[in-house]
């Protein structure tokens, strides 16, 4: 299979880069900049990327090679590096931003910092026989964002692209297929942005745009048959999207010895736990274990109100009831679990302080003697959302907003109580029938209702009520690591606010959370 890697050097872009170029049909993964050289000459890429990078080059130690690690970590920080080697591969490389400047750097070319910054939109002048720029106009629009700049190209490159702050904003060594740009080509401020990342993998890497979904489903379906020969296999469904692909692949490869557990907590939506039902029992016919474990689940979390005490309860008892299921199945080899790219990517980079503790479906069970198939290891979100249509999964599972491990149980403030969850159910329900009425559940990250621990005062038919309120959260989002409140239209609120006032009995107020993320987080628990 044909392969672009992209040197992640710490700039933001990074996985943009690898998901545009998958957008043109060739592979592509991300790799941290101090992979090894055998490593990535084992992978035999088509093409490598240079990344950007919040470091700079001038900020490069002289004194790097002095046996003074504290030095030696601080010009690594701000100038990360890779061998010269690498650019003698044979291999086409293309550098973006601080790869342009890192390749001409290493190449024996010159970097400062001039003290014209370009940030933004920047006309730029292109020599459109270069075949990176192949069919573009000569003036073309294009993104910046750099400080520094290279002011001496390395011998055997010429110039390709320029701007009137900036002489060297293009460079390019055709016989050795080295190519940078100082401008950004995978953000959609830059309109021919795509055209030229095209123009390397076809023109200069020639490579096919092969990776499409229908070649990704028998490319897995092999792998997983020639692992798994005549194993048992088994899943733990969420009714997620993710879950619900891994599930379908692998019953594509493995079919009868596949078994699906669903460890219904009783926390799920309105109806979520028949659809899922219907869709992996009726429509696929998938071996179908629904285990209903909401009293379990109740009793446990009686008397709990510490969130975090909460989430460890559902995690905890999730994997208690997964086990004793999967221990009644003979012969169990393998475990399927829906990690995505974005999680391998993300699982590589430092120790985060800890928020909240996730549960996750996927983080299933780690002292299970059983190994892992882990078919959507390679994808990111939107094309594990294609795969799921490809395989004949319905847009509603699809297109599902994402939904936490610990369910509505984070979603109720305090206490979780039959008659609570009850009222937050059908509060939840009427938010999504009205965001979708409203044409708005596609666009939105995530919107869905909160029950707080609180009751006010209200009036209703002459009466006094003392009664919850429910609050309404819409955000939306990137990756969920950053959010904000969605603008909801007020004929949006308006309706919002009598029906869950009027159907959803103990709720005499409708509030709406106005907080992004940060200071806040999406979910209140
Ligand atoms: P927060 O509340 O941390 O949520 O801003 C970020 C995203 O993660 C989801 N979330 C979870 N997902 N298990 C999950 O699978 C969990 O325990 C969990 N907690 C939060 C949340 O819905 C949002 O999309």
């Amino acid at each position: 299979m044909e392969n672009i890697i992209v040197l992640d050097f710490g700039g933001q872009y990074s996985q943009l880069i690898a998901r545009r170029i998958r957008e043109l049909r060739v592979y592509s993964e991300v790799l941290p900049y101090n992979t090894c050289i055998e490593e990535i000459r084992a992978k035999n890429p088509s093409g490598i990327i240079f990344s950007g990078s919040p470091g700079s080059i001038t900020s490069k130690n002289n004194d790097i090679k002095e046996p003074d690690s504290f030095k030696r970590e601080f010009a690594e920080k701000n100038a990360p590096e890779v061998l010269p080697e690498i650019l003698q591969l044979g291999v086409p490389v293309l550098g973006i931003c601080y790869g342009m400047q890192l390749m001409a750097h290493l190449l024996g070319g010159k970097v400062t910092g001039t003290g014209s910054n370009e940030f933004g939109k920047t006309e730029i002048g292109l020599v459109t026989d270069s075949l990176l720029f192949e069919g573009l106009e000569q003036t073309e629009i294009c993104w910046m964002s750099h400080r520094d700049s290279v002011i001496k190209v390395p011998d055997g490159f010429k110039v390709i692209a320029s701007t009137p702050a900036l002489p060297v904003a293009g460079i390019e060594n055709k016989s050795s297929r080295i190519y940078g740009i100082q401008f950004h080509p995978e953000v959609i401020h830059t309109p021919s942005g795509m055209d030229i990342l095209k123009n390397f993998l076809f023109n200069i890497c020639g490579c096919t745009p092969s990776w499409t979904m229908v070649s990704i489903i028998e490319s897995k379906i092999a792998e997983i048959k020639n692992s798994v020969k005549d194993a048992n296999v088994i899943c733990a469904l969420s009714g997620g999207v993710d879950s619900a692909v891994s599930a379908l692949l692998v019953h594509k490869a493995v079919g009868k010895n596949l078994t699906c557990i669903f460890v219904d907590h009783g926390l799920l939506r309105f109806g979520e736990s028949e659809q899922v039902e219907n869709t992996f029992r009726k429509n696929f016919k998938i071996n179908f274990i629904h285990i209903k474990a909401k009293e379990r689940f109740l009793s446990k979390l009686k008397g709990v109100e510490d969130p975090e005490e909460k989430r460890k309860i559902i995690g905890n008892e999730f994997i208690r009831v997964f086990e004793e299921q999967a221990g009644k199945i003979k012969n169990v080899e393998y475990l399927v679990q829906g990690t995505l790219y974005s999680d391998v990517i993300e699982s590589g980079t430092g120790v985060a302080a800890k928020i909240k503790s996730h549960h996750n479906v996927g983080g299933l069970p780690e002292d299970m003697n059983i190994k892992l198939i882990e078919p959507l290891r390679q994808l990111f979100k939107d094309e594990v959302r294609k795969l799921g249509i490809e395989l004949g999964l319905s847009e509603e599972i699809v297109r599902r907003q994402p939904f936490p491990g610990p369910g509505l149980a984070i979603r109720i403030i305090g206490e979780v109580t039959e008659q609570r969850l009850e009222i937050l159910k059908m509060a939840d329900k009427i938010v999504l029938e009205e965001i979708k009425r409203a044409d708005l559940y596609d666009k939105i990250w995530q919107s869905f209702a909160v029950l707080p621990a609180i009751k006010s005062v209200g009036v209703m038919g002459d009466e006094r009520t003392y009664a919850y309120p429910v609050v309404i959260r819409a955000v939306n989002s990137q990756d969920a690591m950053t959010a904000d409140w969605v603008r909801l239209p007020y004929e949006v609120m308006e309706r919002l606010s009598s029906r869950i006032i009027n159907e959803v009995g103990g709720v005499n107020r409708v509030v709406y959370d106005i907080s992004s993320k940060p200071p806040s987080t999406i979910e209140w628990e």
